[in-house]
């Protein structure tokens, strides 16, 4: 449609006067401008979607060096890599605006956000709970809060991971 009435109206512009000049002008600016403004707004998700990513890989990463040190009676080292994996979770949960579909998350994310929103919470929860048992310094309940913590992992790619 847009390219038909373009091509009318080139036809025109070569037979008819100056002001036709104008008219194309009027019509080709805003056209470049939307074109623009679509190509920030990919370059926008894709930024969004590759930060995703970098934030999963950074948790699959810390609570991997984490799992062996329940185990160890030592807290000092758990007790950083866990601050940083709340963050990091925390982080993950502001990832998700509305339009940034893409990557391997599920479009179910946008359909249901509050079931979402409620694994991402379940997830953080888990997390603290992990700090106040490395708090206790109680390795018993640690290895037990860890456990729960490393389930939401798959319960969320289940549902929302494609
Ligand atoms: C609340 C949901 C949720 C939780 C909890 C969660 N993930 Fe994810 N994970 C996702 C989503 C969604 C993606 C896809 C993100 C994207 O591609 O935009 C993902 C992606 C990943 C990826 C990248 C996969 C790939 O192929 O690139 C890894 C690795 C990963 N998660 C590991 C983990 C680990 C390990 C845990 C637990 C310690 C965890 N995730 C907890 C939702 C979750």
């Amino acid at each position: 449609m847009l390219k038909l009435d373009i091509v009318t109206l080139q036809g025109v512009y070569q037979k008819l006067n100056m002001n036709i000049k104008l008219i194309l002008l009027l019509i080709f600016i805003p056209l470049i401008a939307l074109s623009h403004d679509v190509n920030i707004e990919d370059k926008n998700v894709e930024k969004i979607v590759k930060e995703r990513m970098e934030k999963m890989s950074k948790i699959k990463a810390l609570s991997t060096k984490m799992h062996p040190l329940t185990m160890s009676g030592i807290f000092d080292e758990i007790k950083e890599y866990n601050e940083n994996l709340l963050h990091n979770a925390k982080d993950f949960k502001q990832l998700f605006p509305e339009g940034s579909q893409g990557g391997k998350a599920s479009a179910l994310i946008w359909e249901d956000r509050e079931t979402f929103d409620l694994y991402i919470d379940n997830f953080i929860e888990s997390i603290e709970k992990i700090a106040l048992s490395i708090e206790n310094e109680d390795s018993v309940s640690l290895i037990e809060n860890f456990n729960i913590m490393a389930t939401n992992c798959g319960t969320c790619h289940k549902k929302f991971k494609n």
